[in-house]
Parts: structure tokens; C-alpha cells; sequence
């Protein structure tokens, strides 16, 4: 298994997906919030590119709950922000997604191309690592980082999972999520760039429960055929 890690989201165009599973990272906030949402028993989401792209799905079709932010504040009109405490402990009879948020999910639509798309935070962590091991591919991880630039809080992540994997190679931007990963304290990624913009807002429960780590089992997939996620069932 080769495992190579992107260290800037636009870098993607550089790197060949072909064949490999592509894991989307968003640990502020977007791929912590949908693994929640998903387990409090939403179906399935749509993540889109824009807010407008949102508002006229809802309007073609009025079941359809609206999340996502700007600026990390919810959009007027919409369902839902991109908290995953909004979802946290609740029980929903299923129900479906349309998602937009600046960086989480237009990571997820830049994926296309691999074998699978999987998407990964902190909490799943740990069972993301035991899935990618199961399915013996080779692994690209696609931070989906801030407004096209590096984020440590996705890169760190990265080199958490890869570490976990029984990898016969490692490409450069892995040895350097490695290295991220074995220098900086989890804890310390509450003051990353990212981490003090959510603090600015006050949003200090959602940072702590995005640093949580290992606590879910659950494995989010995009299937780009259809443009929909959703958590993979056990085969
Ligand atoms: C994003 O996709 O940029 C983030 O999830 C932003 C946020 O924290 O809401």
C-alpha cells in the first residue's frame, strides 16, 4: 500500500486519484458535522458548491434540509449550520442532506476520479484507518485546508490515520503529515488558523468535540456517480 497525504487542497490537479481511495478531511468542521449527522439517523447528503445551487433544490424539492456556512456562520433560509452538536444526540427517522460549506465540501467534489471517496475527521479516526487497511488500496488523504492553503487540524489527522496503516510506501506529504503529527499535541490543534477563527466565534464545545478522537466507528462514503454520501454499511 502506498499512502501519500496532499498538503494543500489545490494541489489535487497535481496528484493521480486513479485507482486509490481518496480520503477527504475537514476536521473543523465539515467532515466532523456530516459523520454526526449521519449517525443521529440523516440518510444521505449532497454536498454542493453553492448556497444559490442549495436554496433551488430546496425548491424543487421542499423535504430537503439545507446545511452549511459562511464565514462558519449559518446561511440565511437554511436547516442547519455546520455544527455537529446540532446533531449530536439527536434521533432522526432519516431525511436528507444538501450540504455547502467553504472548504469541506468542495474537497469532497475535487476527490472525483478515485477509486472511492471516503471522508474522515478525529472521531472516526481510528476506524478510518482499520477500513483503508481492509480494503488494501493505495490511499491519498485530501485535506480539504482553508481556502485552498494548508490546515494543520486536516493534515495532523492525516498523518494520524496513516500511521495507522500498513503502508509499504510513503509519499512526501506523508512523511510530512508524519512528522506534523508526532510534533504538535492534539490539544494543540485548537490554536491552529482555523481553530482560533472558531474560538473568535466562541465555538470552543464545537472545537473540543472535533478534537475528540476515535469515538465513532462509522465510515462516511461519496458515491460521485450519484453525488451522494452516506455512512457505508457492513458488507
Ligand atoms: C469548511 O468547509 O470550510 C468548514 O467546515 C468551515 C467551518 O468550520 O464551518
Amino acid at each position: 500500500m502506498r499512502v501519500e497525504v496532499i498538503l494543500s487542497p489545490d494541489e489535487v490537479v497535481h496528484h493521480d486519484l486513479t485507482g486509490r481511495i481518496c480520503v477527504v478531511i475537514d476536521v473543523f468542521r465539515f467532515t466532523t458535522t456530516i459523520l454526526t449527522a449521519l449517525e443521529a439517523g440523516i440518510e444521505r447528503f449532497l454536498p454542493v458548491a453553492e448556497v444559490d445551487e442549495a436554496l433551488g433544490l430546496k425548491q424543487a424539492n421542499p423535504q430537503l434540509m439545507l446545511a452549511g456556512e459562511r464565514q462558519a456562520l449559518k446561511i440565511p433560509g437554511f436547516d442547519f449550520a455546520n455544527s455537529p452538536l446540532e446533531h449530536y444526540g439527536r434521533c432522526y427517522p432519516g431525511g436528507e442532506l444538501a450540504f455547502t460549506t467553504t472548504n469541506g465540501t468542495k474537497a469532497v467534489q475535487s476527490a472525483r476520479g478515485a477509486a472511492q471517496v471516503i471522508l474522515a475527521c478525529l472521531r472516526s479516526a481510528e476506524a478510518v484507518a482499520a477500513y483503508l487497511a481492509r480494503e488494501g488500496r493505495d490511499v491519498v488523504f485530501l485535506p480539504a485546508g482553508v481556502y485552498g492553503r494548508f490546515s494543520l487540524e486536516d493534515t495532523w489527522c492525516a498523518g494520524f490515520i496513516a500511521k495507522l496503516l500498513p503502508a509499504e510506501e510513503y509519499g512526501d506529504g506523508a512523511k510530512a503529515a508524519l512528522l506534523v503529527c508526532d510534533h504538535i499535541p492534539r490539544e494543540g490543534l485548537v490554536n491552529s488558523e482555523h481553530g482560533r477563527r472558531l474560538q473568535a466565534l466562541n465555538l470552543w464545545d464545537d472545537l473540543h468535540f472535533c478534537l475528540e478522537c476515535g469515538v465513532s466507528s462509522g465510515i462516511v462514503a461519496w458515491d460521485q456517480e450519484t453525488g451522494w454520501g452516506a455512512l457505508v454499511r457492513e458488507r
